[in-house]
């Protein structure tokens, strides 16, 4: 599989750091591979892991479209060829409610590929409401036999990134990557958008922190993205060393929020310094 890739399109996907978390981890031993704010997880299949990982996210939806690629991935793409790409037909798919869990991974999958710039946004009642943005690719289904195959070393599951704690031991490694508003700089606390029915608020960064906490606790190995912000510096500062990164913003694909976006990259694997990063 080409570095880099994901098979959905996800806000903050984190293509754009594979490069420097290959470089960070090239002399790196490492047991376990944790991921629990996973969204596309597009660091984790980028890497070819010899042992465990441990997927997860709060988004249930994206959770169960995992597993049903890892586990069931021929009754999904079996499900995702009857559906047309036509506009009205996205729309006919984007009002069902499937009950089946093959057929709410098919509907995920198509809706992400088909919908405006791929964005996840759901209304007050949970249903999911980004229109129709036409694309001229196909969907690439021998991708998605490449990704079941990756999956199979991943326990994935539907959980707050705080109830990842059992999973990590010693020399594991842990990969956080939190929402955070692309509006950083901003010195107001209410910069915590949300892109998902929950919002992740300055609370929620305590709650990491003490996570990263553990994780130092127990001798295990953290990454860390988050907001290029004077809260985050704050909490997150003395957890490892604190690296800058710039990086073009692309997501929702409005113009305006295109640009150069500055991002603070944590971490405690030996060796990683703010020079050799840069
Ligand atoms: C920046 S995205 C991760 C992007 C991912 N690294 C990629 O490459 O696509 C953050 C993810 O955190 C998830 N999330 C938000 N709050 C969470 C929580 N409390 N616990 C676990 N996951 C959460 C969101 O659903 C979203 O998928």
């Amino acid at each position: 599989m080409a570095k880099n890739t994901s098979f959905i399109r996800w806000a903050g996907g984190k293509a754009w750091f594979v490069p420097a978390v290959h470089d960070m981890i090239q002399n790196l031993q490492f047991n376990n591979y944790i991921e629990p704010f996973m969204g596309g997880a597009s660091i984790f299949f980028s890497l070819d892991l010899p042992n465990k990982a441990y997927l997860s996210d709060i988004n249930g939806e994206l959770a169960n479209t995992f597993i049903q690629i890892r586990d069931n991935l021929d009754l999904v793409t079996e499900k995702l060829k009857e559906y047309k790409s036509d506009k009205e037909s996205y729309y006919e798919i984007r009002k069902q409610d499937p009950v089946s869990l093959i057929e709410q991974a098919a509907r995920f999958l198509y809706l992400n590929f088909y919908s405006f710039n791929g964005i996840y946004r759901v209304n007050s009642r949970g249903k999911f409401n980004v229109p129709y943005g036409r694309r001229s690719g196909e969907f690439n289904y021998d991708r998605l036999e490449r990704i079941r195959d990756k999956l199979q070393i991943a326990e994935i599951a539907e959980r707050d990134f705080g109830a990842c704690r059992e999973y990590i031991h010693e020399r594991d490694l842990v990969f956080l990557d939190p929402p955070y508003a692309v509006s950083s700089k901003s010195s107001d606390n209410n910069m915590f958008i949300a892109y998902n029915p929950t919002l992740f608020s300055l609370d929620d960064q305590q709650r990491l922190a003490n996570l990263v906490d553990y994780i130092n606790d127990v001798h295990a190995y953290f990454i860390l993205t988050n907001a290029h912000h004077p809260e985050i510096s704050k909490i997150f500062k003395d957890k490892g060393e604190m690296l800058e990164y710039d990086r073009t913003c692309n997501i929702g694909g409005k113009s305006a929020k295109r640009g150069k976006v500055q991002e603070y990259i944590f971490t405690n694997i030996p060796g990683v310094t703010r020079k050799e990063a840069e």
